[in-house]
């Protein structure tokens, strides 16, 4: 076993709850479910003292994760990422306490390692082996590899206009690689296709309720390493969104475990000015967005022109008093660079993208000199080798 506690699905939005042992994506009202969980339970044994023995991965958090038998765990050893101090940047830009979270070093190079090693380590214990996903490409990657693992059949559909490394890469791993010629968004809308005419089983994010339990244990590592406390500001670049609504699940937890008080951090979703549903949303009140007609930039995972998770992504960044921001291509290339010649980090644009983010908010006044950031640099910049080349 692995002493999870998890007990039930319930709808974010209106509430229905469905058994865990149920093979489901979506509620029937058509928005994400989330796994509940029993704290009670839980607080026995997930404990300050007990977590301190335990390996660095994600699945030291195993009590508040969905997998029930560890026999069904698929790892290639993800999370446990240092929390490092931008020294260099801080001084720069005259922050004292600038903090990075390096989740370039997972396995397949990004964070959707978390995500996708819970959705395949569940989807093995409910006994699927036929998986999908439409991905801007990291996705497709860890999908592809944790698949591989499980002895999993894996089809990934792709922008046609993703970087030539990650067809490659999913096709090492032994993945079906379809190529589209769009975003995201019609990348999705071929695979929903495969699911129907050839019983694949999706695992699009939040459109299955795994993913974010994988990337939630981001909020509790960092936790952890702050010594139980949360940072002022935390900047996500945000496409779907489930690494900062997986956070604010984490936050919650974390509190009625006992292990945080109710201080929470600004949220602060990032999106490219290419690209920016969710702050066109946050900045006209609105509660959900609206379609992004022409999604276009180099930082791939952001071209997600519409969240399923949108409201929950609104929510959080509201709640949290934090804001939403776009930035520019030029602004996230000189970030992405400035991450590598001053903190040794060769990350993603979409990672320069948090940092191109903090600059304009140190210049707004909404980042304050005395404020503890993090900010999350969510994958590698090996894969995007033609972005570093222009
Ligand atoms: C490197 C990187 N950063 C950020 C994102 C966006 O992540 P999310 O969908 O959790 O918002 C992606 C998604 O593809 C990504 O690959
Ligand atoms: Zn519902």
């Amino acid at each position: 076993m692995t002493n999870s506690t998890s007990i039930n699905l319930r709808c974010s939005e209106c509430g229905k709850q469905y058994s865990l042992s149920e093979i489901v994506n979506l509620c029937q009202c058509g928005k994400p479910l989330l796994v509940e969980y029993d704290y009670a339970l839980a607080m026995k044994s997930l404990t300050v003292e007990s977590l301190k023995g335990r390996d660095q991965n994600m699945w030291k958090y195993r009590e508040m994760l969905p997998v029930q038998n560890r026999k069904h765990v698929i790892s290639l050893g993800e999370g446990g990422t240092e929390l490092l101090a931008a020294q260099r940047t801080g001084v720069k830009l005259g922050l004292k306490n600038l903090l990075l979270k390096d989740e370039s070093t997972n396995p397949t190079g990004s964070f959707k390692a978390r995500g996708l090693s819970m959705a395949v380590s569940r989807a093995h214990e409910l006994g699927l082996n036929k998986l999908i996903v439409p991905t801007a490409g990291n996705a497709g990657s860890a999908l592809s590899a944790y698949g591989a693992r499980a002895s999993m059949e894996i089809c990934v559909v792709m922008p046609s206009a993703s970087d030539p490394v990650f067809i490659t890469d999913c096709q090492a791993h032994g993945a079906r690689v379809e190529l589209i010629d769009g975003s995201i968004k019609d990348c999705g809308e071929y695979a929903a296709g495969l699911v129907a005419s050839e019983d694949y089983f999706s695992v699009a994010t939040l459109k299955e309720p795994y993913r974010i339990e994988g990337k939630k244990t981001m909020g509790y590592e960092l936790a952890e390493q702050l010594g139980w406390t949360l940072p002022d500001v935390i900047i996500y670049p945000t496409g779907g969104g489930t690494g900062l609504i997986g956070m604010w699940k984490a936050f919650d937890e974390l509190e009625q475990l006992g292990l945080i008080d109710s201080k929470r951090p600004r949220m602060v979703s990032v999106q490219s000015e290419g690209c920016a549903p969710i702050v066109k949303a946050f900045d006209e009140g609105k509660k959900e967005a609206e379609l992004w007609p022409h999604p276009e930039t180099a930082a791939l995972g952001l071209r997600v022109p519409s969240a399923v998770g949108d409201f929950l992504i609104l929510n959080a960044v509201r709640e949290s008093n934090g804001t939403a921001i776009s930035v520019s291509e030029q602004e996230i290339y000189k970030s992405t660079l400035d991450l590598a010649s001053q903190e040794g980090i060769f990350a993603a644009p979409e990672a320069g993208a948090t940092l191109a983010a903090l600059k304009k908010l140190l210049a707004s006044g909404f980042v304050a000199a005395t404020d503890q950031v993090v900010l999350f640099l969510t994958g590698s910049g090996y894969k995007y080798l033609e972005f570093f080349r222009k």
